[in-house]
């Protein structure tokens, strides 16, 4: 089963840095959230947690943020860690 965004420790992996030890902000800002609607139970719960990425079209929910902003990757995160079947995907 490949490893999900949510799983890893390090909120930047992937990234890269500048000549200054910075993270590279474009790539900083370049996570994507998908939920996958065959897996998606309605429960809401990305919605309440990250409202500024997730939203609900009937009963199930949808990533509108595309990219995610910034100011908003590890509320999403957060999301996809406690949504309750796993159907958040992350990618950066
Ligand atoms: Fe669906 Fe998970 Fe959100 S079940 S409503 S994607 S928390």
């Amino acid at each position: 089963m490949p490893e999900r965004e949510a799983d890893r420790s390090s909120p930047y992996s992937g990234m890269t840095m500048n000549n200054h030890g910075k993270i590279n902000e474009r790539e900083k800002n370049s996570m994507k959230a998908i939920v996958d609607p065959d897996l998606c139970i309605g429960c809401t719960l990305c919605v309440q947690i990250c409202p500024s990425v997730f939203e609900m079209h009937d009963d199930k929910a949808f990533a509108y943020a595309d990219p995610v902003p910034g100011s908003d990757i590890e509320t999403c995160r957060d999301a996809a860690r406690q949504c309750p079947v796993n159907a958040i995907i992350l990618e950066e």
